[in-house]
């Protein structure tokens, strides 16, 4: 499963950007909490980092979609338009595909969303496990169901799980099948956190310490 880095912040994928990333994506919310201006943090995002940059419209016609997205577009080749699930986002993402202008469709809660998200080309669907659990609604199921349809059909559209919480939703989303993760920076670390691995860690140092040696002078 690749891991996209989940933030419009420059310094948060500065300090995982040593091939455990393989994109980032970014929201409204995320470029807002940045503080920065968005086209500007686009461009130095995709410029740090090799894989797909996720910026999203906030247009909510197809005509306004379609513009801003052009512009998006423009800013690197490393940049995916990220648009949302309503019938007008599906015809932008329909547009972008044919013009081979990488999509992300997101906000994606059901099913038939990540369906017919298939039939209009993305790229990439997100959906939304956090939030979804967050209504008590298993948020990993929808993950499963869409890998089952997706796989009927071989639509080529990648799964991203968005709106990872915890480690646990990274293991289900990569067990679920998922082809990509977006998770937050403070998530990826976390990832790497075991209590068995630290106490481990402590008798070797000690351990070491009574030798006396040292590996290098
Ligand atoms: C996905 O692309 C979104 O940016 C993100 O995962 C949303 O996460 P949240 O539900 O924690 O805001």
């Amino acid at each position: 499963m690749k891991f996209f880095v989940d933030t419009a912040v420059v310094a948060e994928i500065k300090e995982l950007n040593y091939g455990l990333l393989d994109g980032v994506t970014t929201n409204p919310t995320l470029i807002a909490k940045s503080g920065r201006d968005f086209k500007e943090v686009i461009a130095e995002i995709a410029a740090l980092v090799t894989g797909p940059v996720s910026a999203e419209v906030a247009s909510m016609e197809f005509e306004g979609m379609v513009k801003e997205g052009e512009h998006l577009a423009k800013i690197a080749p490393n940049v995916v338009i990220k648009l949302p699930l309503t019938l007008q986002g599906l015809k932008a993402c329909r547009h972008f595909t044919q013009a081979g202008i990488k999509t992300n469709v997101t906000l994606c809660f059901s099913a038939n969303q990540a369906l017919l998200a298939a039939k209009a080309g993305a790229t990439y669907i997100s959906p939304f496990i956090g939030r979804l659990d967050d209504l008590n609604i298993d948020g990993i199921e929808l993950i499963r169901d869409i890998r089952v349809i997706y796989d009927n059909y071989d639509f080529e559209t990648q799964i991203l799980a968005a709106s990872i919480r915890t480690a646990n939703h990274v293991k289900d989303a990569a067990i679920a099948g998922a082809d990509v993760a977006t998770i937050p920076p403070a998530v990826i670390k976390g990832l790497a956190n075991h209590l068995l691995t630290d106490k481990g860690l402590e008798q070797f140092a000690k351990d070491w310490a009574a030798t006396g040696q040292k590996i290098a002078a």
